[in-house]
């Protein structure tokens, strides 16, 4: 008999695809929506932040999503004030979310299209992974694998009924090899760039693109809040994340599916051509 209070039973109904009654409360900016509008994920903080500056600044409409209220309005206020466009923020934590399957819904009674989903949001933990709690673990793949493959379900079809529209996952280097001390966190990651690769090929021809970006190490909160020690001087050699964001849109520009974008990225790229997986481990 399975024990349902217990913290390790999965809920059976999984409330990613399968709507409750709550409605999500989108905070609503005043202008009227008739545009497409580019979703960010991870809005309130570091590369979804800056995604939401730089597509703010191309008069893009935004949707900004995090879990941080106060700093989503207070960045839509900024976004809507400076460059007029209209900009609308929906708190919610992704990696429980009951409210995420009304959403499109929602969306669209409010004449609100998304043509652009930027899935941002993720968090990694540092530590032995005997030593990480199994709810910290079970979140991060909430958040990093699961939360992006239900908004693609959530947004592709009518992506795909218009032909129109773009997906950008944020993947990391992390992906790309198994990183002891960082271990679910790279599988997480694994996972987002075998799916983004497998989706743009499937959609070839089809009028949505896909890429998937691979940040090496960026100064933004993930370090603090993944418990990593990080050097000073090291965090000065860090991208920052507006040049993540534009050599991203670059990348989209010029319909790449994968690109590997920052300070420290060239010893990735040359060791992933030339080292054995075996080899490469030993040195992350
Ligand atoms: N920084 C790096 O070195 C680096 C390198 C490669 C890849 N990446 C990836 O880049 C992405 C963005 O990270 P970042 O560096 O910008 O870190 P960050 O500054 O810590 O931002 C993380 C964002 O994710 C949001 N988030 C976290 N948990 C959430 C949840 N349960 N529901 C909804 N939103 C949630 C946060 O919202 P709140 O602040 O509101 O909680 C925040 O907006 C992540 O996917 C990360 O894995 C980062």
């Amino acid at each position: 008999m399975t024990d349902q209070n217990s913290s390790l039973v999965q809920p059976t109904i999984d409330y990613a695809i399968q709507a409750t009654p709550e409605q999500p409360k989108l905070a609503a900016a005043p202008k009227e929506a008739k545009k497409d509008y580019a979703l960010i994920t991870g809005a309130s903080s570091g590369i979804g932040e800056a995604f939401a500056k730089v597509l703010a600044a191309k008069k893009k409409p935004l949707i900004l999503i995090g879990k941080n209220e106060a700093k989503l309005k207070a960045l839509a206020e900024e976004l809507r004030a400076r460059e007029g466009i209209d900009v609308r923020f929906l708190p919610i934590d992704l990696a429980r979310s009951k409210e995420l399957p009304l959403l499109p819904g929602k969306l669209q009674n409010m004449g609100i299209i998304v043509d652009v989903l930027i899935n941002d949001a993720g968090f990694g933990k540092f530590g032995q992974e005997s030593e990480i709690r199994y709810e910290d673990d079970l979140n991060m793949v909430n958040l990093n694998c699961r939360a992006v493959l239900a908004l693609t379900k959530l947004f592709l079809p009518s992506m795909l009924a218009r032909r129109k529209g773009a997906i950008i996952n944020v993947a990391s280097t992390a992906g790309f090899f198994p990183w002891p001390t960082m271990t679910t966190y790279a599988a997480t990651k694994a996972f987002v760039i075998s799916y983004s690769q497998g989706l743009a090929e499937e959609l070839k021809g089809k009028g949505v693109k896909v890429l998937c970006t691979c940040p090496g190490p960026v100064a933004t909160s993930f370090q603090e809040r993944a418990g990593l020690k990080v050097d000073p001087n090291d965090y000065k050699r860090y991208s920052d994340p507006q040049t993540i964001v534009e050599k991203t849109l670059d990348a989209l520009r010029s319909n790449k599916n994968l690109v590997i974008v920052g300070n420290s990225t060239g010893w990735t790229k040359w060791a992933l051509k030339l080292l054995p997986r075996s080899l490469f481990i030993k040195l992350v």
